[in-house]
């Protein structure tokens, strides 16, 4: 019998659709059944954002609560497998995403299921990912596999042209100057790569060796300093949101968390990254090295 696969994402520009449609286009070719959901959040994000609700966007994110969906209908109430496109917000999963994961329609169907997610951003995924991990293992989820598509250029260019992006919705050169923002043409090209090896294994069974095969063809590549950076931020990320959603007059706050960002980004990471350079770094060589591997995993810890 025809394997099923259910092929859930959210998308504002476009993008992480054309990615999911390129990781199931190899099952469908292989005659294999994909269904496809889109997310849709009753309460709409906009698309160019104002810097404003952008900002707003974070405390909920961070502390991936749930808002109310659009109703959706799944066909079948078993899938052999369930691809989930999730962009990262505030080093967490998207709201519409983690609205999802959390809802009763995919937990039920959820259990003991075979899943992999695929997201693309500007970088910064692992924090997100350890979040969905969590979310996944409370619903009975089997998460099998992960990939990780970025955008490869410098961190602070990327700062740069995710901003302009997303409050212009113009996916080109800022200025004809700064990098295209976004996973590069030739990496979201690149997708059914990824998606004949889901594929293989699927027809297989095989599970266990899917995750280790994506790393080697480098579906994932965890960079140091940008790990490095994440661990701090995804916890003093919490403590700002656990501030914030407390405040009855939350916009003052935002004001000062989009500063904070900024400094942070900007000025102290790379003062931090320079005194670890020095004095930590060159002697941590075998823990770093351990939690690349654990990040590039799909294990959860
Ligand atoms: C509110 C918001 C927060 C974001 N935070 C992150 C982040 O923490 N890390 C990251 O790598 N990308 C981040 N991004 C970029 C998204 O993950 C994603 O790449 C971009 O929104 C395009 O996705 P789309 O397919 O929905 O258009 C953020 C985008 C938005 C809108």
């Amino acid at each position: 019998m025809s394997k099923k696969v259910l092929a859930v994402y959210f998308t504002q520009s476009g993008q992480l659709g054309e990615i999911v449609d390129n990781l199931t286009k190899p099952l469908i070719e292989a005659g294999i059944s994909v269904e496809k959901v889109q997310v849709s959040p009753v309460k709409k994000f906009p698309f160019p954002w104002t810097t404003k609700v952008f900002f707003e966007a974070m405390p909920e994110s961070v502390q991936c609560t749930p808002a109310d969906l659009e109703a959706f209908q799944l066909k079948e109430n078993k899938y052999d497998l369930i691809i989930l496109g999730i962009q990262p917000w505030f080093l967490s999963p998207s709201i519409p995403m983690s609205s999802f994961i959390q809802h009763p329609s995919f937990k039920a169907i959820a259990v003991n299921t075979p899943i992999v997610t695929i997201s693309g951003c500007r970088n910064m995924w692992i924090n997100a990912q350890e979040k969905i991990k969590r979310l996944l293992k409370q619903s009975g989820a089997n998460l099998v596999g992960n990939i990780a598509l970025v955008d490869r250029h410098n961190n602070y260019a990327s700062l740069v042209t995710i901003f302009y992006w997303m409050l212009t919705g113009r996916k080109d050169r800022k200025w004809g100057i700064f990098p295209k923002p976004g996973v590069s043409d030739e990496d979201i090209a690149n997708v059914p790569v990824f998606g004949n090896t889901v594929k293989d294994h699927l027809l297989s069974g095989d599970w266990i060796n899917l995750q280790p095969r994506l790393v080697e063809q480098k579906a994932v590549d965890v960079k140091y300093h940008l790990m490095f950076i994440e661990r701090k931020a995804g916890k003093i990320f919490k403590i700002w949101a656990n501030i914030i959603t407390k405040k009855k007059k939350r916009s003052g706050w935002l004001v000062a968390f989009k500063y904070y960002l900024l400094i942070a980004l900007c000025v102290a990471a790379p003062l931090i990254l320079l005194v670890d350079a020095v004095l930590f770094r060159p002697f941590l060589s075998g823990r770093i090295a351990r939690q690349k591997k654990y990040y590039s995993g799909v294990e959860l810890i």
